[in-house]
């Protein structure tokens, strides 16, 4: 089960950063963000972001699994409670953003039925100080999915 962080609560930095590089660039969205987290026997092994973008969207702004726990099936379970309460709260899109190297992100996303709609190009070198590294290959354009809640 996933259950909604209180807003006075550490926020799961430790959990967050391998999603993200940086603890700046995580407090760019995760103030504006629900946290959710999901527990097993009382420790947090993974997390996900939810921040509105506007009244129809609302975009997937970070997902992590603790690195002795994925692949496993809890990183596709957490993708479709998020569609799952986005639908809930009314929203009729659900947005996640992803590096072009993240194969393996790539591929879950679309799994769980979501669609390649927008790269924002030069992402990760303009928005970070330094280079970005996935399987082999430096991180340049952010690949933007998208799924309709229809
Ligand atoms: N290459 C391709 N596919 C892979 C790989 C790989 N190296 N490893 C696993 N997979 C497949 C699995 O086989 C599974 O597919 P299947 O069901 O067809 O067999 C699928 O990916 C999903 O696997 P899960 O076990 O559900 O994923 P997991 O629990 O590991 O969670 C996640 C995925 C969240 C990406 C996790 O690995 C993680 O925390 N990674 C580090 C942080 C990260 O990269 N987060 C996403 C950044 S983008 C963002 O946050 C918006």
């Amino acid at each position: 089960m996933i259950r909604l962080l209180e807003k006075d609560v550490k926020i799961p930095y430790d959990l967050l950063l391998l999603a993200d590089e940086t603890v700046d660039a995580i407090d760019k969205y995760i103030h504006q963000s629900d946290i959710y987290v999901f527990e097993l026997e009382n420790k947090m092994i993974a997390v996900f972001a939810l921040q509105t973008i506007s009244s129809d969207t609302v975009e997937i702004k970070n997902i992590a699994v603790d690195t002795a726990f994925q692949g496993q099936g809890i990183g596709q379970e957490l993708l479709k409670d998020a569609i799952s309460l986005a639908k809930e709260k009314g929203f009729k899109k659900i947005i996640i953003g992803t590096g072009d190297a993240g194969v393996k992100q790539l591929y879950l996303y679309q799994k769980v039925g979501f669609e390649i709609y927008e790269i924002k190009h030069r992402y990760f070198i303009d928005n970070y100080p330094e280079p970005i590294f996935e399987n082999g290959i430096q991180l340049k354009h952010m690949i933007v999915l998208k799924k309709d809640l229809n």
